[in-house]
């Protein structure tokens, strides 16, 4: 059983995003479960062009890496939890991020594949209210879009996932309240994954 998260970041190991969704997973995996994590930039692909090729098999039409390494990658029978991270551009998630959920439209045409799995969700901003809450409320709805059940961040917390902010004077390292978001959202997600799948 593994929960698979989702950096949407287009920095590398410097992301504060990755930095948030590590600390998710590290809390995941101490609950039990195993944990992967998928960043967006090293793959090569870009937005869905909505040519319907997808409507007829669990395939899609454009050559490149999301066709020949996420496609399988993301149909791993053994991925039963899910945590998309982005960063707030904007207000929102990055370009990266859209196109990635986007091209996730295959596996909701062919049966829903993704709706067994439990989802939950963590941003990072770089202003204390710059929209983390409108960032999480993108990938929450792709993750109902595809029929997934989405849990929030643990109790004491407990609110719309993971919020961090990468402002703080000191460094994302300091975002303690930020953190405890984070690793509360990967807590709730094993546990409830465990719950349905254990
Ligand atoms: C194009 C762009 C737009 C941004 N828009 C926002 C924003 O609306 N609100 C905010 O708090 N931070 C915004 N930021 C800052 C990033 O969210 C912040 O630097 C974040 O920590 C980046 O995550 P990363 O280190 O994982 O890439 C923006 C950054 C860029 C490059």
């Amino acid at each position: 059983m593994k929960i698979l998260g989702i950096c949407g970041s287009p920095k590398g190991k410097k992301s504060t995003t990755r930095f948030g969704l590590e600390k998710a997973l590290a809390a995941a995996a101490a609950v039990g479960v195993e944990t992967q994590m998928l960043a967006i930039r090293d793959y090569q692909f870009s937005g869905c062009c909505d040519c319907g090729a997808c409507y007829k098999e669990l395939k899609c039409a454009q050559a490149d890496d999301f066709s020949e390494r996420l496609l399988p990658l993301l149909s791993d029978p053994d991925i039963k939890g899910m945590i998309y991270a982005s960063p707030v551009y904007f207000g929102g998630v990055t370009a990266q991020m859209k196109a990635f959920m986007d091209r996730c439209v295959p596996f909701r045409r062919n049966g829903y594949l993704f709706e067994d799995r439990i989802s939950g969700v963590l941003t990072v901003g770089r202003s204390r209210h710059g929209g983390q809450e409108l960032t999480a409320m993108d990938l929450i709805k792709n993750c109902l879009i595809h029929g997934m059940t989405v849990v929030p961040d643990r109790s004491p917390t407990s609110h719309f996932g993971g919020m961090l902010w990468s402002g703080h004077p000191d460094g994302i390292e300091k975002d303690e309240k930020g953190i405890e978001t984070a690793e509360n959202l990967g807590k709730r997600v094993a546990e409830i994954t465990l719950k349905i799948h254990g």
